[in-house]
């Protein structure tokens, strides 16, 4: 009686023990403080290998997923804390705590400028630049970079940049995002303060953002002219994101959305600036064109790795969705509908197909610029109910894309290393689960 009191007793303590400790100390040595909210797995695996590959002055400098190291806070936690993003009085609770959950996740720095759809996680990023060894100096491609969260998150990390997309609103908006991170606070200030003239001058008559870019500079005051073209692109992404805001909510204008998101971009501006300033961080070069993921203009064998999420089949309609914002770009919407990859195509089987055949072309240019030994990131989920209707197959019999991804690398000598699962998490999205895909350039 007295020794089955015993073992209980025994295992209690035992029990005690372990659940005092918690878990992270197997994955992580002592001195390394996760960063807050870190809660799904993908992020702990990628924690782990952040942990396991870079160096304490590396994980102090660039780590995604640490606040602080040896009891030293990372550049990280500097660049994701103080005031939290700016957001509009009245916007939703939900969307408020969107962004207080999400600090060190999304909306830092010039991330939380324009709501793109399939944006990217800009800290997923950055942890994925650290384990494809990708350190500073050298050159990284996005060949749809969408908002551009790539080069705006290897800027920051001091690693160059190159990023495409075939869409010229994106090109703008990651051109924008980029500058961004450059803008003097003070020049700025001279803008905002007549935004009233600024919105006016924009929503008069209807022009294309090469007009309205000439009206600007015209009656902009004396800057240099680099200088006020960053500042023209800020601002004119503001004008056009106020505008998607009163079509969706209609609770206010146009005019006054524009001043409450002038003024939230005017605050990211002022303190991804500060913040540079303190940390001594200058931002590294990007290079974005307007161009064709299936058609690289980049020398052979001249780019230290590749991260870049494809259009999931023909999940999203890209022009679409961005149509009221690629009204005031030069380029012919039709002819932006032959080099969108999941738009070709009569009907949806023929899509699909078409789809196939583009993805060959992009992982061969991939293969063809990257490197050999280097690493390729593909980010992709399945949309599996709608193939399944496509295909005219049952939804189990789908193959997942990030299957298709791999076996497609693997015939241009891309191959694969390890691939993760990340669940995909709001209501909106049909989608329940995409894939991290990395593959390795084959040495010979
Ligand atoms: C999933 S989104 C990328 C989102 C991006 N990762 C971000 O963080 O914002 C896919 C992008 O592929 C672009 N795209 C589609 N076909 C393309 C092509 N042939 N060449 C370059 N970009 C293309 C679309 O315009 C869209 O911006």
């Amino acid at each position: 009686m007295a020794e089955a009191a015993d073992n209980s007793n025994c295992a209690i303590e035992n029990a005690r023990n372990i659940l005092q400790k918690g878990m992270y100390h197997k994955l992580f040595s002592p001195g390394l403080e996760i960063s807050p909210g870190l809660n799904e797995v993908y992020e702990l695996a990628l924690a782990y290998y952040e942990s396991k590959i870079l160096i304490k002055k590396e994980l102090i400098k660039n780590s995604a997923y640490f606040v602080k190291v040896d009891g030293e806070f990372t550049n990280h936690y500097f660049i994701c804390t103080g005031d939290p993003v700016k957001i509009p009085d009245y916007s939703s609770s939900r969307l408020k705590s969107f962004f207080i959950n999400n600090q060190f996740r999304t909306g830092y720095a010039t991330h939380g400028l324009f709501p793109y759809r399939g944006k990217f996680h800009p800290q997923m990023i950055k942890a994925i630049i650290n384990i494809m060894g990708i350190k500073q100096g050298d050159t990284i491609l996005d060949p749809m970079m969408g908002s551009g969260t790539v080069p705006v998150e290897a800027a920051l990390m001091g690693i160059n940049a190159i990023g495409i997309d075939a869409s010229p609103f994106c090109k703008f908006m990651a051109q924008a995002k980029c500058d961004a991170l450059k803008i003097d606070p003070a020049s700025l200030d001279i803008f905002t303060s007549r935004h009233e003239n600024l919105f006016s001058d924009f929503n008069t008559c209807f022009e294309k953002i090469s007009q309205q870019k000439k009206l600007f500079l015209k009656n902009t005051p004396l800057l240099n002219p680099a200088e006020n073209e960053k500042i023209f692109n800020l601002i004119f992404l503001a004008f056009l994101d106020s505008g998607g805001y009163a079509r969706r909510s209609q609770k206010k204008s146009h005019a006054e959305y524009f001043t409450s998101i002038l003024e939230r971009y005017t605050a990211a501006v002022n303190k991804i600036s500060h913040v540079l300033k303190q940390l001594n961080i200058f931002p590294a070069q990007t290079d974005l064109y307007q161009g064709d993921a299936r058609n690289l203009d980049i020398e052979t064998s001249s780019l230290d790795g590749i991260i870049f999420s494809p259009p999931y089949s023909f999940a999203i309609d890209y022009l679409k969705n961005d149509v009221s914002q690629l009204k005031y770009f030069d380029t012919e919407i039709s002819h932006l509908g032959e080099q969108m990859i999941g738009l070709r195509g009569k009907n949806l089987k023929e899509k699909y197909a078409m789809y196939l055949e583009d993805m060959e072309k992009v992982l061969s240019e991939c293969s063809r610029v990257l490197k050999k030994n280097r690493m390729c990131t593909i980010i992709i989920g399945t949309n599996d109910s709608q193939l399944s209707k496509a295909l005219n197959i049952r939804k189990e019999a789908v193959m997942g894309l990030h299957k298709i991804v791999m076996d497609i690398g693997k015939s241009k000598g891309l191959l694969p290393v390890r691939s993760l699962p990340r669940q995909i998490i709001g209501m909106a999205n049909t989608m329940r689960q995409e894939y991290i895909v990395i593959l390795q350039k084959q040495n010979d």
